[in-house]
């Protein structure tokens, strides 16, 4: 008996299905809007450009697929801006960054749903996002670009090439942390973590879901005995 039960016991629901094919859907096409985009800095990246087809294809379909990952990131924003909040135990991770980093969990951090570094990489990517959708429309010569003057095309195309480097640089980030941290991609992927996967990165949201568990129960408890 029980294994599939105790499996269940153990496993908390972090993210959603809608969220998780959001998630996914941000991942493919944001892979290829920075490889194309990419491909335009140098001659020898240029071959990035061929995950779209031919390089012509690579700049019409590009800034469609950009606005496909500002509308999933617009759906991320609704749906995930309440747990990236700032919060005043932010400070006890910030302060114990280093102990973090150096996989030392032997004090409670009080880390809510995310932690205070993922708060500011959430808040970096909406940033950047926002600057290229704005730039990248300022820019884009098949609709736009013959409305505006040309220094401002240029500064444009100056703000939508920072953003966009630095977009990928967070994104790198990103990605190296969901492996640093083992079981948050299989969260992503599947939608649940283990408890002790959530006491040891999210003290506080495990805390706190515990208690929700508890309430629940004991509503129920109390409506077993009037009936
Ligand atoms: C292969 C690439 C990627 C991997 C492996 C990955 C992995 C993950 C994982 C595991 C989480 C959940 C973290 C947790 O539960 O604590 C997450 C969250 C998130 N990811 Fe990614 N990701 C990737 C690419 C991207 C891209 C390209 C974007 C956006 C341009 C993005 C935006 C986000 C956002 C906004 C969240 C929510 C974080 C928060 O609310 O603080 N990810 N990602």
């Amino acid at each position: 008996m029980g294994n599939h039960n105790t499996k269940k016991k153990n496993q908390i629901l972090r993210t959603k299905l809608p969220e998780r094919l959001c998630h996914w859907m941000i991942v493919f096409c944001f892979f290829l809007a920075a490889t194309s985009g990419l491909s335009w800095f140098f001659p020898t990246f240029s071959w990035l450009s061929s995950f779209l087809g031919t390089p012509q294809m690579a700049r019409v379909l590009h800034p469609f697929f950009g606005i496909i990952v500002f509308l999933g990131l617009c759906y991320m924003f609704v749906k995930f801006v309440h747990y990236n909040m700032p919060a005043e135990t932010d400070k006890i991770w910030f302060r114990n960054v280093k102990g973090v980093l150096l996989n030392d969990h032997s004090q409670p951090l009080k880390i809510g749903k995310y932690n205070a570094g993922q708060k500011v990489l959430f808040w970096l990517i909406m940033i950047s996002i926002s600057v290229l959708l704005i730039s990248g429309l300022i820019m884009w010569r098949a609709y736009f670009a013959q409305y505006f003057p040309i220094p401002v095309l240029r500064l444009a195309i100056l703000a939508h090439s920072i953003a966009g480097i630095g977009l990928i640089l967070l994104i790198l980030g990103h990605i190296y942390l969901a492996i640093w941290v083992r079981g948050s991609i299989t969260g992503m992927v599947t939608g649940y973590v283990s408890k002790a996967w959530a006491r040891q990165h999210h003290d506080r949201w495990a805390e706190e879901l515990d208690a929700k568990e508890s309430a629940e129960r004991a509503a129920l408890d109390r409506q077993g005995e009037k009936a």
